[in-house]
């Protein structure tokens, strides 16, 4: 293995689109209050290098809120299929508006209205409700541009842990767990 987690990251995330894993970008997101009350949900990763690992999102979201009073969050990969799991452990932190505005300019026209009309995380009446609101937005936006809403961003998680988990036989399964030490990685081999 490579002394560097994102070249290791790179080549399983390489592996898994090649398995053509559906939703291969498909990640885990714990979020915790500043008091520790943890939550998680699915996020899509977008982005990712030595810098960090990118996914954007409503920033009036529960998780938004959350990541507002406590940066430091967790991210879970399991692809099935070649029996690998990554967990990330960093902080994460807000893209700059630019990259934000270039990412959501990107974005299917449907899923920027969708931006403007859902208030993620908050009680909506009904879903048809929804629908409504959809057919609104959309109709008042013809022949405009999109532009990102300020409460729509992105963040990059830095990490300062990654772990490599794979399948084995008869349960012999290999951990490998790289921590981030003065800037350098440190690795370690973890019983299963
Ligand atoms: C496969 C999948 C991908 C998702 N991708 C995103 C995403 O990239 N960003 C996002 O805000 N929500 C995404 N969601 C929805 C979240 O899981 C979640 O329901 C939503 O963000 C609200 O979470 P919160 O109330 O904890 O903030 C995705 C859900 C699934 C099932």
């Amino acid at each position: 293995m490579s002394n560097n987690p994102i070249t290791i990251f790179d080549q399983w995330f390489t592996e898994a689109k090649k398995h053509d894993i559906q939703e291969c970008e498909a990640v885990n997101l714990a979020t915790a209050t500043k008091d520790g009350v943890p939550s998680n949900r699915t996020v899509l990763l977008k982005e990712y290098d030595e810098f960090g690992f990118v996914f954007f999102t409503n920033l009036e979201s529960r998780k938004g809120l959350e990541l507002k009073e406590n940066p430091f969050v967790s991210l879970c990969f399991y692809w099935k299929e070649l029996g690998k799991q990554v967990r990330i452990e960093g902080r994460a932190n807000q893209v700059s508006d630019k990259e934000a505005t270039e990412y959501f300019d990107s974005r299917p026209l449907q899923s920027r209205i969708g931006a403007h009309v859902s208030q993620q995380s908050r009680v909506i009446k009904s879903d048809f409700d929804l629908v409504k609101e959809v057919a609104k937005k959309t109709a008042e936006m013809i022949g405009k541009k999109v532009e990102r809403p300020a409460y729509w961003s992105g963040f990059r998680v830095t990490p300062h842990k990654i772990e490599f988990w794979q399948k084995g036989n008869f349960r012999v399964h290999r951990r490998h767990l790289y921590r981030l030490e003065d800037g350098v990685w440190e690795m370690e081999l973890l019983y299963p």
